[in-house]
């Protein structure tokens, strides 16, 4: 029997999935869980056929440039893959993978539970209760927003943005805005209850509450600056589960604290785990550390979607979610 192929895995990952990846191939599992440096990763794509990375392993052109390269494959533990230099994978011969659909719902969720959240000032109520700082129910007591009925703009109209638009028209009764350089069909729109704008401009507008679900690129990055958010309807809410680096961090706690934007909903934070200091002083704005898949089902299901491309890969068939 020839031998199995070699996977070096960064992160620790669910049970099932380690077993899966033990039953198939002859395996380096992360004993430490820690983060990777060049260094680690260098070395892994000396040794192993393919690589099973996560969102946070930064595999830079510099990296990719290791010698001896014996890697074939990286399948990426994640819908996104901006953590990957795709142009030097492509020039090294590798193939590259993510992990969509499996993790739309958990994501589309998470949005939602931001929306909701910065709207109806939960982690402000959660944090004055905890606090002992609460004096009872009473009238006027941390007014937030009514969600029903108020229009949630959203930026990309990819598979999650649809799972959000679902989620606020149909269960929420929201009005629902999108805005993509390719929106879905007209027939796929309207059973989501969302209308097309044209431009970015016009979404931001006429939005109550504005969430981003574009991918990290050289044209989506630092977007949301002064400018954008300075033509979002006074007293509106940002959600960002998309990337950090969408928006230009002084920009957004400048209207937050101006007062121009009422509050912000951050899943995901440019440099992180390091997140911009200013925003923990900030009342208005929920922060959560990178949730969006975080739930049992969605990583068992990611872990065995790479599973799944590296397997496809080794046996030479059609590689499910190849990005390059
Ligand atoms: C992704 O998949 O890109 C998320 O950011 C992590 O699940």
């Amino acid at each position: 029997m020839s031998a199995q192929p070699t996977v070096v895995v960064t992160r620790r990952l669910p049970a099932a999935v380690e077993a899966a990846l033990r039953e198939r191939f002859d395996v380096a599992l992360s004993p430490h869980d820690a983060p990777t440096t060049p260094e680690d990763l260098q070395r892994a794509l000396g040794l192993a056929d393919g690589l099973l990375s996560t969102v946070t392993d930064k595999v830079t052109a510099e990296v990719l440039a290791a010698y001896p390269l014996r890697t074939r494959i990286i399948a990426n533990f994640g819908v996104g893959y901006d953590n990957i230099d795709l142009a030097a994978a492509q020039a090294h011969d590798i193939v590259v993978t993510n992990t969509p659909d499996v993790l739309t719902d958990c994501t589309a969720d998470l949005a939602m539970m931001l929306v909701l959240m910065a709207m109806r000032r939960a982690g402000e109520g959660e944090r004055e209760l905890r606090s002992g700082r609460w004096t009872g129910w009473r009238p006027m007591h941390m007014m937030g927003q009514r969600v029903t009925g108020k229009t949630l703009g959203l930026v990309g109209m990819g598979r999650v943005a649809r799972a959000v638009a679902h989620r606020a028209h149909h269960g929420f009764g929201m009005r629902v805005l999108c805005y993509d350089p390719s929106p879905p069909s007209p027939v796929e729109l309207a059973a989501l209850g969302a209308e097309p704008r044209a431009t970015l401009e016009a979404l931001l507008g006429e939005s109550d509450v504005v969430s981003l679900h574009c991918p990290s690129t050289p044209a989506t990055r630092g977007m949301m600056n002064d400018a954008r958010l300075a033509q979002m309807k006074p007293g509106a809410f940002l959600i960002n589960t998309a990337r950090g680096d969408v928006v230009v961090d002084d920009a957004l706690i400048a209207a937050l604290r101006s007062g121009h934007l009422a509050g912000a909903g951050l899943d995901v934070y440019r440099g992180e785990p390091q997140l911009e200091r200013r925003y923990l002083e900030l009342e208005n704005v929920v922060l959560l550390p990178h949730l969006g898949s975080a739930t049992k089902e969605t990583r068992e299901a990611m872990g065995l979607r790479a599973v799944d491309n590296l397997a496809a890969f080794f046996d030479g068939r059609p590689i499910p979610d190849r990005v390059a």
